[in-house]
Formats: C-alpha cells, structure tokens, sequence
C-alpha cells in the first residue's frame, strides 16, 4: 500500500470515529497537512449533520471553507469536542512532533482546546523515540539568532527554515540531531526560552487516540 493510501484509510477511520458523535450544535477541531486534508474532504458530504469548525491553519481554514463548512474563531468556541491531526512522529505513549508544514502553534492551541485528540498517521510515522525528524520551534523574528544559540545549548542544531512566515507572522527553526528521550521535559525547556513562541513537541499534550495506517489495516491505539 502506497503512503498516500494509509493516509486515506486512516481518513476514513477518522470519520467512522467521529460520525456516531456529531449533533447539529458540534464545532470539530480540524489540522493541518495532507493527511487532515484528506479528513476534510471526506468530512464535507456530512456538512450538514454538524455546525462547523475551528480550524488550525489558514490552509485548512480555506479548504473547509470552500468545501462548505463553516470555519469559526476559537475565541467564539471556547472548547470543541474533539481535534483531529496529523503528526510527523509519534511515540508509543502518543507523544507527536508536529509542525512541519509550519501550523504548530495554532496546533497547539486547538488541541489544548481539544477533549479529546485524535491522531491520524501513516505508519511511517512511528517511531520508537522522537527526534528523527527534525524539530520545528516557531520564533519571534528578532529573537531567532538568539533562540538559535540556546538550541545549540541544548545540544541542537538549529536550522532556519528559509522564506517560511507562519501563520502568525514568526519564523521556523527545524533542530536536528537530538534524540528526545524525554519529550514532556524537552517540550517545556524548550518553551522557557525567550522569543519561542511554541515548539513541535506534543507531549504535555499528546494524543487520546491514534489511529495509524499499516499494511494490516489501521490500528487504534489509546
Ligand atoms: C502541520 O504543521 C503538521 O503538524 C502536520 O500535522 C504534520 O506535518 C503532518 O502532516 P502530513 O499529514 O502532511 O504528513
């Protein structure tokens, strides 16, 4: 089975998890990537059995939109009932690094808004321990050559992700070779530096539920 079609099944594992519990009033907390994209495009035929979405990018905000799903303002949500997401690695305690497509922040944000967090990953994405894939930190603009030299502390080696801007109009650091051994620790040290706005590490928060495409079929995992 090809990448894109575990991507697929697991899209379509998602909407059975969700399907028994959507309501007239239900808001969905919706990611970013090509993984919640194919989420979203199966999510749109039932438009009309929920009120809508938050949504975690600007790109996912667009395409809910242009499917016809009503996209809303966290701040006019407060809470949603579930947050479905991609990852870029995730562990056996379902421990994600996220952000390489540059949306972890608001990432971050709805799923600490989230009940619950499901997660939806080929299985290339598992890993033993986190750290293969480089970890994104987004950073204040004129805090990144410092943050950087604080990275480099940690044992880091800090990359500037050139010609990105987020979402929220900060910049990337992608940080090779450090093997996360303990990822609520690392999240948090992380985030103590100044001018880091948040860092791909969801560990404080991780996921409820992963839901991974093998060539088996998709294993839920709690
Ligand atoms: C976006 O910033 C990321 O956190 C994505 O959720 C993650 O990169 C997974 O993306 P894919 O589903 O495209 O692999």
């Amino acid at each position: 089975m090809t990448q894109d079609a575990l991507k697929a099944a697991v899209a379509d594992a998602a909407i059975a998890e969700i399907t028994p519990m959507l309501e007239k009033s239900t808001v969905l907390g919706i990611g970013t990537g090509s993984t919640a994209n194919l989420f979203i495009d199966r999510l749109a035929p039932l438009r009309d059995r929920f009120k809508g979405a938050v949504a975690s990018s600007d790109a996912s905000k667009a395409r809910l939109e242009a499917l016809g799903i009503e996209v809303f303002e966290l701040n006019d949500v407060g809470t949603v009932p579930v947050y479905i997401d991609g990852a870029d690695e995730v562990n056996g305690a379902l421990e994600m690094i996220k952000g390489g497509g540059a949306a972890l922040t608001r990432e971050k944000i709805v799923a600490a808004c989230a009940e619950r967090f499901i997660c939806i990953a080929d299985g290339s994405k598992r890993v033993e321990t986190l750290g293969r894939f480089p970890l994104p930190v987004e950073v204040i603009p004129m805090a990144r050559s410092y943050v950087a030299r604080e990275l480099v502390k940690l044992g880091f080696e800090p990359v500037y992700r050139q010609g990105v801007v987020t979402d929220n109009g900060n910049q990337i650091l992608d940080c090779f070779e450090v093997m996360i051994e303990r990822p609520v620790e690392m999240e948090t040290r992380i985030n103590a530096i100044v001018g880091v706005v948040t860092n791909g590490l969801f560990a404080a928060r991780g996921a409820d539920v992963l839901l991974l495409g093998t060539a088996g079929g998709v294993e839920r995992v709690t």
